[in-house]
């Protein structure tokens, strides 16, 4: 079984329903966590005592920018839990292409550009293998 105590973990999408009881989880098996979100406010209010990084996910430029700043503050990275996604309802034939685009974005870009911001830097540590998605 994976050795969750002391491993440093960022958290995104901690800001919602899933992430936050996996941060709570991780939390109370000794994990070090960065807590990821837009919403400063949602993080806040989970009352963990971890630092907070704000991000889009549907900005390349801040998934390298919240990767580098996540294993700034805690010196190294042993894993990501991607806990983001967004969902739109309604007919195909009616989804506009701003939704499809943020849906592919958010759900699908953002875990493979969080992975691949993870792989290439400059690790004290072996990087993350992996990223769990919520999909
Ligand atoms: N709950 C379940 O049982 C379940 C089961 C299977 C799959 N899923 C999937 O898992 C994901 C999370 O589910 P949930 O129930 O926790 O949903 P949720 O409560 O709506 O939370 C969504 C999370 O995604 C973040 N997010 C959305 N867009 C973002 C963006 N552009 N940049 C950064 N963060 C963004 C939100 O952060 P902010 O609000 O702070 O921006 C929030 O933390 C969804 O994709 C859902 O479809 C959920």
């Amino acid at each position: 079984m994976t050795r969750l105590r002391d491993a440093s973990i960022l958290v995104v999408g901690a800001s919602g329903g899933l992430g936050r009881d996996i941060a709570r989880l991780l939390a109370d098996q000794g994990a070090r966590l960065i807590l990821s979100g837009r919403d400063r406010d949602r993080l806040e209010a989970l009352d963990l005592r971890w630092p907070i990084i704000t991000a889009d996910l549907a900005d390349p430029a801040e998934i390298v920018d919240l990767v580098a700043r996540a294993t700034d503050v805690t010196g190294r990275l042993d894993g990501i839990v991607n806990a983001a996604g967004v969902v739109a309802f309604g007919a195909a034939t009616e989804v506009t292409d701003a939704t499809l685009d943020r849906l592919f974005a958010v759900n699908t870009l953002a875990p493979i550009r969080l992975l691949r911001a993870a792989r290439q830097g400059p690790w004290p540590t072996p990087p993350p293998r992996g990223v769990v998605p919520s999909w």
